[in-house]
């Protein structure tokens, strides 16, 4: 952990030590992943338990409100409906009738990684019909993972010249990544810092493996020869 401001992150998030790290042979794993995971960071139940608590916090703050999600694909498709549906229930539940949400979900194509290593070359694709969406609403960027910051900052810039009302974002994971870490952006909801650690499963993958596994883990050497580009 030394080298990151671990400190400020303390109040504001659940912060992942590696003594959290579980062995494969106690959560159930498919089969087929079997070899090709190290060990277990997050399994699936922390994830949904905390994503219900990010839930709650989001409807608490945009309650009576209009709110377009725009979820990264692929990675955070798999977080944004486990987020969406959260929410959904939470307004469901809600006896008191109290909170209202017009809850829009749209999705944008963002590229940057090659195996394990950022291109630093951002690509990013929004339909027109968003674009327009976008104005004079409020918008939650809804991501996998944050690293260098590279995806997150030219995507704040690109949203900002659509005009919303509102621009915020809500991230699974945040990396001590001091190595890499180019833009310093603050997160508006957190679910965890991990330890810097290339991750996959629960959306996140490896040259599009892996989005499957349902707990977050660290691939095993095996599953890097298997799967890294030709
Ligand atoms: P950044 O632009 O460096 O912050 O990286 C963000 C993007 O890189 C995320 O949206 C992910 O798609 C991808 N990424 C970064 N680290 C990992 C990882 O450990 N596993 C899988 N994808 C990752
Ligand atoms: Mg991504």
């Amino acid at each position: 952990m030394t080298g990151y401001p671990v400190q400020k992150f303390l109040q504001k998030t659940v912060v992942v030590d590696t003594n959290w790290y579980v062995a494969k042979e106690f959560f159930p794993i498919d089969k087929f992943y079997y070899n090709y995971v190290d060990k277990i960071i997050l399994s699936n139940g922390l994830i949904i338990d905390r994503t219900e608590k990010i839930a709650q916090e989001i409807t608490r703050d945009y309650y009576n409100k209009d709110l377009l999600m725009l979820v990264i694909m692929n990675g955070a498709v798999k977080f944004g409906s486990v987020l969406s549906q959260k929410i959904t229930e939470i307004l469901r539940s809600d006896i008191a009738n109290y909170y209202s949400m017009n809850i829009c979900v749209e999705y944008i194509d963002i590229k940057s990684y090659v195996d394990d290593k950022s291109t630093g070359d951002v690509k990013i694709r929004i339909d027109e019909k968003i674009k327009q969406k976008i104005k004079n609403n409020n918008v939650l960027i809804v991501e996998d993972i944050y690293d260098s910051g590279n995806s997150l900052y030219h995507l704040y810039n690109l949203l900002n010249t659509f005009e919303p009302l509102s621009l915020r974002s809500v991230v699974l994971l945040q990396k001590m990544n001091t190595e890499h870490l180019k833009y310093n952006l603050e997160i508006d909801y957190l679910c965890f810092l991990i330890p810097n650690e290339f991750v996959i499963g629960f959306g996140l993958d490896f040259n599009d493996q892996f989005r499957q596994l349902n707990h977050l883990c660290v691939i095993s050497k095996e599953g890097i020869d298997k799967f890294k580009s030709k």
